[in-house]
């Protein structure tokens, strides 16, 4: 493995450009789920990813796992992982190859915690099977050890990981599927939706556990949800996709502060902050454009409260409005005090 690449630096972990996934539809066309997205994570940082189910959330997180079955996906662009023994290039790797950075490097909570465990086996023999795969080397003792550590992480008894999946309620559930995804030390964590299958108090805790453990294991966490409340307590950066693509980057503080791009500022107007004032929220009509048959200028413009004849004739680019924010609008950035 090659040292950190010249334009890398050291405080990124994850340097994803111009990621586009594609995949084949029955007419043979190339229709591209994932367009042109860009993002760094930084390490010990919790970024999110957010925007309505089908904006391509999650085919995004299953391209940075190279998880994405190649018979139906094309992936391209470049995934970097600045990992601490060295860069990996996720689409470089072959299957083989990613099995290494796999759990070890990057491993993933999805949401349904119930689809990702195997009913018949003892919780301890999967997360066991999980630290032997990395570790060949290990005894029985060790493996028994490390899940103790790990069940003392996400708050369990360790006598319980003797039990199967289905004796766990859905919140412990989840926990053990946190245990898991840090069998074998990873540097990076993503969780899908980890907490929208749980009851309020049950997502508040969830999130504070991964909050805890961002902090005291210096991991970097990717935390998606098309829930924005969530990552406003949860997260130091946050991207707002639409149809494929970034629609706003930037600090949770300054981009819910002022939110630039009008889906952003109509999402953030549907999900109030817990506790916030509840006000009607006006809803977002209409549903995001089929892939294959994208709007030819900006693709929010059908739905977009704002929209201009520019917005219709011509797809906006994702500009940098400073250092940190960047918007794909073509009015960003809006008069103060217009942002809603
Ligand atoms: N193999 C496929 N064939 C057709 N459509 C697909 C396929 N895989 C994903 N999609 C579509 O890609 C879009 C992005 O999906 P996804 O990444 O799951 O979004 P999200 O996680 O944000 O809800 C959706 O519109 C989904 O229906
Ligand atoms: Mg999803």
């Amino acid at each position: 493995m090659s040292a950190s690449a010249p334009d890398l630096p050291a405080d990124v972990l994850l340097d994803v450009r111009d990621l586009a996934v594609a995949y084949r539809n029955g007419r043979g066309e190339e229709v591209r789920i994932v367009d042109g997205v860009s993002f760094q994570v930084r390490r010990g940082e919790a970024f999110g990813l957010a925007g309505e189910s089908g904006c391509g959330k999650t085919t995004t997180a299953l391209a940075l796992l190279g998880l994405l079955p190649t018979s139906l996906y094309r992936p391209t662009g470049e995934i970097l992982l600045n990992a601490a023994d060295g860069l990996v290039s996720i689409h470089k790797r072959t299957e083989r190859g990613m099995q290494q950075v796999r759990w070890a490097k990057v491993s993933m909570v999805f949401q349904g915690a119930m689809n990702a465990l195997d009913p018949v086996m003892r919780v301890s023999n999967q997360i066991g099977e999980a630290i032997r795969l990395h570790e060949p080397g290990i005894d029985r003792r060790g493996v028994e050890e490390r899940i103790a550590e790990l069940f003392g992480y996400v708050g369990i008894a360790a006598a319980r990981s003797r039990q199967y999946p289905h004796e766990f309620s859905g919140g412990m559930r989840q926990r053990v599927m946190i245990a898991l995804a840090l069998a074998c030390k990873p540097e990076l964590v993503i969780g899908d939706e980890p907490t929208t299958a749980l009851d309020v108090m049950m997502q508040a805790q969830i999130l504070q556990l991964l909050e805890d453990l961002r902090r005291d294991l210096g991991l970097s966490l990717i935390l998606i949800t098309h829930d924005l409340s969530v990552l406003a307590e949860t997260c130091d950066r946050v991207a707002i996709m639409y149809a494929g693509e970034i629609a706003e980057i930037g600090t949770v503080r300054d981009l819910y502060a002022k939110p630039e791009h009008p889906y952003t500022q109509r999402l953030l107007a549907a999900f109030p902050a817990v506790g916030g004032p509840r006000q009607l929220a006006p809803a977002i009509g209409g549903v995001p454009p089929d892939p294959a048959d994208q709007p030819t200028g900006c693709r929010f413009a059908p739905r977009c409260h704002r929209v201009q004849d520019i917005c219709a004739a011509q797809a906006p680019a994702l500009r940098a409005l400073d250092d940190e924010r960047a918007a794909r609008c073509h009015f960003a950035p809006w008069p103060t005090g217009s942002t809603t």
